[in-house]
């Protein structure tokens, strides 16, 4: 906090929001109740899946911290047909396991919800068809099957699995409900990329325990509208990550798993971090930059490169400080108010990866895993300078050059929505509707910037849309400040994206097909509080 002075602090303390902080519990607890459910998909006879996976969500625990275990929620996956790399754990995490396809692969996924609550699994990032997304309308309850089948159109790339049922989307991704799919193809194999044990995902994530060793999770209307920050970062499920590595080249496959927590990944050396590829699979070539931001629902492709790095060597991945994410206010309070902790300065001792207590509010400066180099190798493979090739779009391939489709951002205390208006079934409004096979310009961009409380609210919020990737056409920033100076260098933009971070101030403009599938595809905040607050809407490809 060393940038706010206390009497600010204390100012927002008694105003409006430090009341609102103490709100509790309203409507959106209950959201997937009011919804119409659609019957569960059945199998179908005359689709003949490359591969078929049971995949079951339940409450679990696992070993965390040292000592008592901790209750999660968690997926589990048994491969019934396919090639047996399809499905590969983590071990010891309560993370969903690997998914890995093939592009091409027709896929059939048996998911069995033995939750106490209705959940229904998204493929964030796979174009599938509206009725496979695993939207909330088709959310099932405790017992329930829910058939997925598709074929897998997507390049190579990451993406994620995890439950979308409105409402409580960010409670039980919170609880454990995540896991990674990674997509192969040809482009990607001619390139021989590091693979096998030199391939490492590392989902990154924020947690809270209590002293039994349990998640906590937002309580406060506070918690929803900043989003919610666990002082505890996990990698693939687990505190203080450290990796014992060769000197070589090793490809990571970074994810933020997190609910609202945005990283600036950068290696502590000052090293730049190489990224080959984003959301949407490999970029052209490589680039290097001095930090990575990587928002709830992003990933990277990292080439890092330990040869010549002498045995017992380290090297750590940090998130170094930056700012202009939160509104002041946001900031305040987040460490006064859990656990009795105060507003102590105290290092965890021992939790070196713990985020120090008084800056449990993003952008202070925590490391994320440590590399330490254990033993040395003579060959290792060398960056590719041509990765992939991308079909660049431009204004000229949109039906919509002169009429962006907007996704506007608004923030109040008690409202985060979309284009002013919460989530809803049967709300599409005219702009929404979208016609199939068509190329759009899109134009997210705040709308409430400077207004109600001088701007004060404005908040970086990374926006999410299902169906295609989507390129970025440009990125406009109507307020320039030191703190957008300290974020600016860390965005990618060369590549496929289904997720961009749309910081304060700035004008994003994207372009994105909406080929193949008619029906309904959202939109919304991956901010996982925002979401399910409403901050969620649909385009209707028709
Ligand atoms: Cu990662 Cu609509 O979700
Ligand atoms: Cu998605
Ligand atoms: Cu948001």
């Amino acid at each position: 906090m060393k940038s706010v002075n206390l009497s600010r602090r204390r100012f927002i303390a008694q105003t409006s929001l430090g009341a609102l902080a103490l709100a509790s519990a309203p409507s959106w607890l209950q959201a997937m109740e009011g919804m119409n459910k659609l019957p569960p998909n059945k199998a179908s006879a005359n689709f003949h899946p490359n591969v078929e996976i049971d995949l079951t969500c339940q409450p679990s625990t696992a070993a965390i911290l040292p000592g008592q275990a901790t209750r999660v929620l968690r997926y589990t996956a048994k491969l019934v047909k396919g090639p047996a790399n399809s499905v590969s754990e983590i071990p010891g995490s309560y993370l969903g396991p690997i998914l890995r396809f093939e592009t091409g692969q027709k896929i059939r996924i048996n998911l069995l919800n033995l939750l106490d609550e209705p959940s229904i699994t998204h493929w964030h990032g796979l174009h599938v068809p509206a009725e496979m997304d695993g939207s909330p309308m088709y959310a099932i309850d405790k017992g329930q099957r829910f058939v997925y089948e598709f074929e897998m159109r997507n390049r190579a790339s990451m993406n994620i699995y995890h439950p979308h049922p409105h409402g409580i989307t960010g409670r039980q991704v919170y609880q454990g409900l995540a896991g990674a799919i990674i997509v192969n193809d040809e482009e990607e194999r001619r390139l021989e990329l590091p693979s096998g044990e030199h391939e490492i995902p590392l989902v990154i994530q924020d947690r809270q325990f209590d002293d039994q060793n349990q998640l906590q999770y937002a309580g406060h209307m506070h918690d929803r509208m900043m989003g919610f920050y666990g002082d505890q970062i996990l990698v693939n499920g687990k505190p203080n990550t450290t990796l014992n590595l060769a000197s070589r080249a090793y490809r990571f496959r970074v994810l933020n798993g997190s609910t609202a927590r945005i990283y600036k990944l950068a290696w502590d050396d000052n090293s730049p971090v190489t990224v080959i590829g984003t959301d949407g699979g490999l970029l052209e070539a490589p680039i290097n930059k001095p930090y990575v931001m990587l928002a709830p629902g992003e990933r990277i492709d990292v080439w890092a490169d330990f040869s010549g790095r002498k045995v017992g060597s380290q090297l750590v991945m940090r998130s170094l400080a930056f700012s202009g994410a939160l509104p002041m206010m946001g900031m305040m309070g987040m460490g006064g108010r859990r656990g009795g902790h105060g507003m102590g300065m105290g290092m965890h001792g021992g939790m070196h990866n713990r985020v120090q207590q008084d800056d449990t509010q993003m952008g202070s400066d925590y490391p994320i895993f440590t590399i330490k180099i254990n033993r040395q190798v003579s060959d290792s493979p060398s960056l590719p300078k041509q990765l992939s090739t991308i079909k660049h779009y431009s204004l000229s391939d949109v039906s919509n050059p002169k009429q962006a489709l907007p996704i506007a951002i608004s923030e109040s205390p008690m409202a985060m929505l979309l284009n002013g208006r919460p989530y809803a079934e049967n709300d599409l409004q005219a702009f929404e509707r979208v016609p199939l096979n068509s190329i759009q310009l899109i134009e997210i961009f705040h709308s409430n910037s400077g207004h109600g409380m001088g701007g004060m609210m404005a908040i970086a919020h990374p926006i999410h849309l299902h169906g295609q990737y989507f390129q970025i056409l440009s990125r406009q920033q109507t307020k320039p400040s030191d703190a957008y100076n300290s974020v600016k260098d860390g965005f990618i933009e060369g590549g496929w994206k289904d997720t961009v971070l749309v910081m304060p101030g700035e004008e994003v403009k994207i372009i994105k097909p909406f080929q193949d599938f008619k029906g309904l595809f959202m939109y919304h905040c991956h901010n996982l509080e925002h979401e399910d607050m409403g901050m969620m809407r649909e385009f209707s490809v028709e």
